[in-house]
């Protein structure tokens, strides 16, 4: 038997509805933020990650999924989307049409990891870009969206993490200091932190080997930044203070992806366990210059959606009924009448649907349940020939006669 791939997952209709209550909150919460949507292609050239992400990367090392298409051209499936919205936002000038860019996004992602709870190969993302300010303020808005997006989403028990990363010079100095803290370990690291020692120190902190990951949490990882990104950091804190959103600084949070710059965070949620943010994201202040643009500051963040999922199925979203009406047919020769009868419903916008499959009445009331529908009109009978129908309440279990002509009125009513 054919089977969905290996960290791939259906969502079926059940679910969907889960997801689409998600995806309505965050484009409600987007909009009032001032966020439009953008939509990239989901392959791009592999070079645009690898240059973006970084070469060292796990996900550009480990977790991409590359192949070569007919043209012999090295194609990627996108793992994250910050780096196609700077590829678009250059190639279409979006700067010079809207100055500050305020951009979201709701997508599949693609990363080939070992699959386990809330992590997959096609999970998905959406997030936010605003790209165009330098402003510490922006930084607090887009952590203040996405705490009002769980909040939203009924998520409380919530953790926000922030650190500050520095300019690019701050980077480096931090990175000299790791180096110089991790030298004395280097022979206990595992081959493959061996090799991020030499070439992004930084990445050690994501390994999962135990002992790596023991060695890190020793070293001081507490970062001295210039004054410009000191007080860039301390306006960010203070602008969180004053909107009484509460974090922590944590200056192990380095993320995995090479182009952040000052303020970073992440979000962990305590029932999904602290190592897997449910949220993360930061400023990238040098992406856009580096990718061939000008000089652009810019930050963002992302949700990983099958996260979110996990992070509510505890809370309870009613889900609601999917149909306003069932239509269920006693004689079977009156079916063609229903069926318009169908059709003017629906054309007054009232979601109805009929049975197709010749059941009994009792069969077609339970699927009537089953589907979540408001009303049943139940279509034959006694009252047929007087012109009317049944029309069952199915909330508050009564039902009455109505005359066929009304049952739209009376359905809308
Ligand atoms: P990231 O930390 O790689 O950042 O991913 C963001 C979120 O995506 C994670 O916190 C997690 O919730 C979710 N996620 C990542 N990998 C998986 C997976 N394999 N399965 C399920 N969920 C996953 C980024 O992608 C950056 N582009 C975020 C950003 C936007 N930074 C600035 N702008």
């Amino acid at each position: 038997m054919l089977k969905a791939l290996r960290g791939t997952k259906d969502i079926l209709p059940d679910e969907a509805r889960m997801w689409q209550h998600i995806e309505a909150s965050s484009r409600y919460i987007f909009s009032i933020y001032g966020y439009n949507e953008i939509r990239t292609p989901v392959i791009e050239e592999a070079s645009l990650f690898i240059r973006s992400i970084g070469d060292a990367t796990d996900i550009v090392q480990k977790e991409m999924y590359v192949f070569l298409d007919r043209g012999g051209r090295k194609i990627a499936l996108r793992p994250e989307a910050t780096a196609s919205v700077v590829r678009s936002y250059i190639e279409n000038s979006i700067g010079s049409k809207e100055g500050l860019s305020k951009l979201f996004y709701i997508g599949p992602m693609f990363r080939s990891e070992r699959p386990q709870k809330g992590r997959q190969r096609q999970f998905h993302q959406l997030g936010v870009e605003a790209i165009g300010s330098d402003d510490p303020l922006l930084d607090a808005e887009i952590i203040l969206l996405a705490s009002g997006l769980l909040k939203k989403l009924n998520i409380h028990n919530f953790k926000i993490k922030i650190n500050s990363l520095g300019c690019k010079k701050d980077k480096e100095a931090i990175l000299e200091d790791h180096r110089k803290a991790i030298k004395p370990h280097l022979k206990s690291l595992c081959d493959e932190c061996k090799e991020r020692y030499k070439k992004n120190v930084l990445r050690i902190f994501d390994c999962k080997n135990p002992e790596c990951q023991k060695i890190v949490a020793n070293i001081d990882a507490s970062n001295s930044l210039c004054k410009d990104c000191e007080d860039h950091f301390k306006r960010v804190k203070s602008a969180l203070d004053g909107l009484k959103l509460t974090y922590e600084v944590d200056s192990r949070i380095v993320r995995g992806l090479d182009y952040y710059t000052k303020t970073v965070f992440e979000i962990v949620q305590e029932d999904l366990g602290a190592k897997d943010a449910i949220c993360a994201g930061g400023r990238y202040n040098d992406l856009i210059q580096d990718m061939g643009g000008k000089p652009t500051p810019a930050t963002g963040f992302a949700f990983g959606m099958e996260r979110l999922i996990l992070a509510i199925k505890d809370s309870d979203i009613k889900s609601g009924p999917s149909l306003n009406a069932f239509i269920a047919i006693v004689d079977k020769d009156k079916f063609k009448q229903g069926f318009a009868l169908l059709s003017s419903l629906r054309n007054k916008g009232i979601s109805c649907d009929i049975d197709y499959e010749g059941k009994s009445l009792k069969a077609q009331m339970k699927k009537a349940e089953r589907l979540g529908a408001r009303f049943v009109i139940v279509f034959g009978g006694d009252e047929l020939k007087q012109g009317k129908v049944a029309l069952r309440d199915m909330a508050k279990r009564e039902q009455r006669e109505v005359g066929i002509g009304e049952v739209v009125t009376e359905v809308t009513r």
